[in-house]
């Protein structure tokens, strides 16, 4: 059965007091709406349509960076989740497979959670996820009799007895599209909102002799974001489950509480991630490499055997093979570093090839950019780089060549060759001893004028 993910991002989310679209707001540095899209992404879903609103524009660029495949349509009003739904309708006409219902500022649903819902498919028509809730606050209440779903209560609607109900609706639905579809367009919005809630697709089915159930997960997976307050009580959810993970697959951190991961970060068995390391999105770290205290990692590969830091910052396209060495205050952006290949002190490596076992000495910068364009620096196998080197772009240092320090080269140095590029050295004998005595006798006299 084929499966489309319609994803609700329409709300203001007003009380984030923002400009910026509530489900634009970074967990682990990438947007709630992002981690609500690969939570949806586990059930392969043959189309995801999101429904953008406040912010469209800046939704949108947001979701086709992830996923250009995405459809965005837009909800010009915010009437109620049943109107957003029905926005998706048009882009999935003639889709005669599951729709499932997600919402942007909820975005920690595990895939075996939505797996199980896919399962009670087969038993209902409808299905709805719901958990426990410690506080039941103004979630909507699902009203059970046994395991069928009689009806959703919305909290503002809700009798003092259903208030007292704990088990709550986390706003996923699953249905097949053609059906949820009529059942939204049934919906009205005589309610103490006046919304179109999407919660009354339930009741409706029913009266028409389609059945209804309800999944539950634990509560921190429907964690829904309506405030900076739960934004940073979300960061926290995720990088403690982020930290236990790790910790679960053989990967040393001698202080957890003070190392941040992405959604997507891998990192290998018998890795040592030192205190104080940010990942960014987009970062594998294969195992036993060490990854030292300060460093930032994004969008890069570290090979087995590669030590990154401390004070290390690897930007997106780093690709550090076996054995490589990036020491402190060292930056490598879009670059392949092969085997055993050493940048150890404080340098700027962009848009370059480095061969096995190469050196790089400290302060060597890659000149790679001139203003308008990026320019490739390409060096060989074992060459040694001297310290505060630039290499001006486009470049080409071959095999086994060096550079002496303090050399600016602009011009590709052939295998075997040392290039020098600096003013030739002249010593003046006693020069500074004369200099110096001109200079304080000097002062004195100045002293005494005054
Ligand atoms: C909704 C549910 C409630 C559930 C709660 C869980 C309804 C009527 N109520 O309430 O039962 O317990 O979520 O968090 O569905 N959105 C749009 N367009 C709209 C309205 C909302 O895109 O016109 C989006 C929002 O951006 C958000 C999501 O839908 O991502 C939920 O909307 P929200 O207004 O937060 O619903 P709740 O009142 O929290
Ligand atoms: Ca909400």
């Amino acid at each position: 059965m084929p499966v489309a993910l319609i994803v609700l991002a329409a709300g203001k989310g007003t009380r984030m007091n923002s400009d910026l679209p509530k489900v634009l707001h970074p967990v682990a540095g990438e947007a709630m709406l992002i981690h609500a899209m690969a939570a949806g992404a586990a059930l392969d879903p043959a189309r995801v349509v999101v429904v953008a609103g406040h912010g469209a524009e800046a939704v949108r660029t947001a979701v086709l960076a992830h996923d250009p495949e995405a459809q965005v349509v837009i909800q010009a009003e915010q009437l109620g989740t049943a109107h957003a739904v029905a926005q998706a309708a048009p882009a999935l006409d003639g889709f005669a497979g599951d729709a499932v219902v997600l919402y942007g500022d909820t975005p920690f649903i595990r895939p075996e959670t939505l797996a199980r819902m896919a399962q009670a498919r087969a038993r209902h028509d409808i299905v709805v996820l719901g958990f426990e809730a410690a506080d039941p606050g103004r979630y909507g209440r699902l009203v059970m009799a046994d395991d069928d779903l009689e009806r959703i209560v919305e909290f503002k609607d809700a009798t003092e007895a259903e208030r007292a109900i704990t088990l709550c609706n986390s706003g996923v639905v699953m249905a097949a599209a053609p059906v949820l579809f009529d059942l939204v367009e049934a919906v009205g919005n005589d309610n103490a909102a006046g919304e179109y809630y999407l919660t009354d697709i339930v009741t409706l089915a029913r009266a028409r002799g389609l059945s209804a159930t309800a999944v539950t997960c634990a509560e921190a997976e429907t964690l829904g974001v309506n405030s900076r307050a739960e934004l940073a009580g979300a960061e926290a959810a995720f990088q403690a489950r982020a930290r236990a993970e790790a910790l679960e697959t053989g990967v040393t951190l001698p202080a957890p509480e003070t190392v941040h991961f992405a959604r997507d970060t891998v990192v290998g068995r018998d890795a040592l991630i030192e205190p104080y390391v940010v990942f960014g999105p987009g970062v594998t770290v294969e195992s036993g490499a060490l990854i030292r205290s300060f460093s930032h990692l994004e969008g890069c590969h570290v090979s087995r055997g590669a030590v990154v830091g401390p004070y290390a910052r690897l930007r997106p396209g780093a690709e550090l093979s076996e054995d490589v060495r990036i020491g402190n205050f060292v930056e490598i952006k879009n670059a392949l570093l092969a085997e055993g290949a050493k940048v150890n002190h404080l340098s700027y490596i962009g848009d370059a090839e480095i061969g096995e076992g190469s050196n790089i000495g400290a302060g060597t910068v890659t000149c790679n950019y001139d203003g308008v364009f990026k320019h490739r620096t390409t060096i060989g196998k074992g060459v040694f780089i001297g310290s505060d080197t630039m290499l001006v772009a486009p470049v080409t240092v071959g095999d086994g060549a060096m550079t002496g320090s303090g050399s600016v080269i602009s011009r590709d140095v052939e295998p075997g060759a040392l290039a020098l590029a600096r003013a030739r050295q002249e010593n003046k004998p006693g020069f500074a001893t004369r200099f110096f005595a001109r200079l304080r006798a000097l002062k004195s006299q100045m002293g005494k004028g005054a």
